[in-house]
């Protein structure tokens, strides 16, 4: 297997998730480190004991110094899109945190300059390569519950992270809720057309803006989705995951967003509430790749096997663009259009 020479633009927090990973696979040579700070480069090399080619806080010469082929964007949101561009315009293949952009007219740009370049750029959805959630969807799949009409989450986890989040406009739709939305296409095979969404900072809040959100989804092929979420919501968490409720034309579905799965169907009768039989679940499957391991092994595979990855950015432009139509719909207070282009 070819080598990838990576350069990390970003060495703060969620790096350790990436070199968690990555330190297992012989396929990944870390050449260039990249940060606007000099300490978080130190921090980064003395943990993981890396000595890279190149580093600095100028991305386009830590690229060209260590010969670099890959680059693996862990910056903060407002930095992915110099970040990218600058990567695919120096010939690199990238692999970037989430959410792609804070804006669509952005994330468009970044799926164009990749397709210009003839480079991949894709994106971290982790809890896409997780087990509960690919049973949960194969259980969706085989119609235990009929046709899915509905997806219903609830995401409550009071974080105290500090950092960019604490003065980030509408953080918790455009940190968090980019997972939960992927979620909902990745669960249902459809993409969304429609959106009314709110979000408010709730009394006792410890973000600035946006750490409580609702959105209602109108999904291509008649399926509803409702998400309810905080981030300011101490006790009784739900996972990070979410708490997932699936409704189909002839039962219902509940998944906590780990490993318990269970669902009713109608076994039939004439009284007002029917009878219930309980649905056989599939069995958990284990999966070698997990999380952002998942997601980066893919990455790389695709590279290799030259095929598109499974979070390509043509594919997660979708899902940003709910997001950023949520964002839309709660400033304008108004009912508002899923980008359509996204989908063709
Ligand atoms: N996939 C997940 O589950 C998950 C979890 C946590 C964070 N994230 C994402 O990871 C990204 C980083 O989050 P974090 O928690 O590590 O933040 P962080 O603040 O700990 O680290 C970000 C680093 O990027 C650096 N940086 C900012 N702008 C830069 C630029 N233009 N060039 C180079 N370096 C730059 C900062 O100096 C900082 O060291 C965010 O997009 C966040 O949403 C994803």
């Amino acid at each position: 297997m070819k080598k990838r020479n990576v350069v990390f633009a970003g060495c703060g927090g969620i790096t350790g998730a990436w070199m968690n990973a990555v330190k297992a696979f012989p396929d990944v040579k870390i050449v260039g480190l990249c940060d606007l700070s000099a300490s978080s480069i130190d921090a980064f090399s003395e943990r993981w004991k890396v000595s890279p080619v190149s580093a600095g806080d100028d991305l386009e010469r830590v690229i060209r110094e260590s010969g670099a082929d890959t680059v693996f964007d862990c910056t903060v949101p407002s930095a992915h899109h110099a970040v990218t561009k600058t990567s695919l315009a120096a010939g690199c293949d990238v692999l970037g945190e989430k959410p792609m952009a804070l804006s669509l007219d952005e994330a468009v740009d970044m799926v164009t300059a990749a397709r210009n370049a003839g480079k991949t750029y894709a994106v971290i959805q982790n809890r896409r390569y997780l087990p509960g959630i690919r049973r949960f969807r194969q259980a969706i799949g085989e119609a235990a519950i009929g046709a899915l009409t509905t997806l219903d989450v609830d995401f409550y986890i009071g974080a105290h992270f500090g950092g960019f989040r604490a003065d980030m406009n509408h953080v918790l739709l455009l940190d968090m809720a980019i997972h939960t939305f992927d979620q909902a296409r990745f669960l249902s095979g459809a993409d969304a057309e429609y959106v009314y969404a709110a979000d408010w900072n709730p009394a006792g809040s410890w973000y600035r803006h946006g750490a409580s959100a609702v959105a209602f989804f109108e999904m291509s092929g008649g399926v509803r989705c409702t998400y309810r979420g905080s981030w300011c919501a101490g006790g009784c968490n739900t996972s990070w995951e979410g708490q997932w409720r699936a409704t189909g034309t002839t039962g219902t579905l509940l998944w906590d967003g780990d490993s318990v799965l269970s669902g009713e169907r109608d076994a039939g009768g004439t009284a007002l509430i029917h009878d219930f039989a309980a649905v056989d679940v599939p069995p958990e499957a284990p999966i070698e790749h997990t999380g952002h391991a998942g997601v980066i092994r893919d990455f790389l595979d695709s590279l290799h096997a030259g095929r598109t990855p499974g979070t390509d950015c043509t594919d997660n432009v979708k899902s940003v663009a709910m997001v950023l139509a949520a964002v839309e719909s709660a400033e304008a207070g108004k009912r508002v259009k899923v980008w359509r282009e996204a989908h063709t």
